[in-house]
């Protein structure tokens, strides 16, 4: 049989939603806070209970490699994952398993379209907390293997145009491998959407009386893209991403959004908004592209 994606999901990735969850992994504890957002992930764990799928194949915003992309390349990794900016909210004892040969043939599909891929050999390798707090949200069991892809520069060393070309590209890699594979994969790109955010901290961090949006552009800037995926206009969301990028100081300069759409083939289907929330004034939001097969 065929692989197939079975969802992807826009799954950000702020480590104050794991804090907030207080799961048994993470040392620090929380009374509440930024329950929107959780709640979503609650939505979003619901709807993906519908149906079961083989593997998640993540592309994280926080595992940054500098020359060309890379991939976990060995079946197993364990340690203590801490947010390098926020080690107060986020240390993170993980216990996970890969899934190789995946990983090894969207790297190989990606090479022979003309990126430079490299396998993660490195069994010390600390996985970041952008892969882990993305799966923890989306599949608190930890009962399926991962394949994990890093973001590269090309949006930082080149342009958001460039980087959008080849993340367009990795992603109709990741899907030709995936049905090759003949699995059934969920996909989760692990970013933010607008990114400007405040740079103190209130005391306790979820005193939610301290939390909004940082300003109206970047609000309106996430209304917009949000209405282009709610209405299928996923090529106009792409033509419009160096914008978005350049005035929301979106993460999207990660590459995992754009990576995500061109993986589905530029779905024209409406997604579905989970939820929608800051973060320390960033906007986030919790978007599931279910193709219409699967539906
Ligand atoms: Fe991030």
């Amino acid at each position: 049989m065929s692989g197939r994606i079975v969802a992807g999901v826009l799954a950000p990735h702020p480590p104050h939603l794991v804090y907030a969850e207080n799961p048994p992994q993470n040392e620090p504890s929380a009374e509440c806070g930024w329950e929107e957002l959780r709640w979503g992930y609650e939505r979003l764990r619901a709807s993906l209970a519908r149906d079961d799928f083989d593997v998640i194949v993540v592309h994280t915003p926080h595992w940054k490699t500098v020359v060309g992309t890379h991939f976990l390349g060995l079946p197993h990794f364990a340690s203590k994952s801490v947010d390098p900016i926020f080690p107060n909210l986020f240390r993170f004892t993980y216990d996970l398993n890969v899934d190789v040969d995946l990983s090894r043939a969207i790297a190989e599909e990606a090479s022979e379209a003309g990126l430079v891929t490299r396998m993660m050999t490195n069994p010390d390798f600390r996985v970041d907390y952008g892969t882990i707090t993305a799966c923890h949200l989306t599949h608190p069991a930890w009962d399926k293997p991962i394949v994990v892809i890093s973001s590269n520069r090309a949006y930082f060393y080149f342009s958001s145009e460039v980087g959008d070309q080849e993340m367009l590209t990795l992603g109709a890699a990741t899907r030709r491998a995936i049905e090759k594979s003949g699995k059934r994969a969920l996909l989760l790109a692990s970013n933010s959407l607008s990114h400007r955010h405040f740079t103190e901290e209130p005391d306790p961090p979820e005193d939610m009386s301290n939390e909004h949006v940082y300003n109206h552009n970047q609000y309106l800037w996430d209304m917009h893209v949000l209405q282009l995926m709610r209405e299928g206009k996923t090529r106009q969301l792409i033509d419009e991403m160096p914008d978005f990028i350049e005035h929301a100081i979106s993460e999207c300069n990660d590459g995992s959004l754009t990576w995500l759409i061109g993986a589905l083939d530029f779905p024209t289907w409406p997604a579905t908004v989970h939820a929608y929330g800051s973060v320390i004034g960033t906007g986030n939001a919790i978007v599931e592209w279910r193709p219409p097969q699967e539906a």
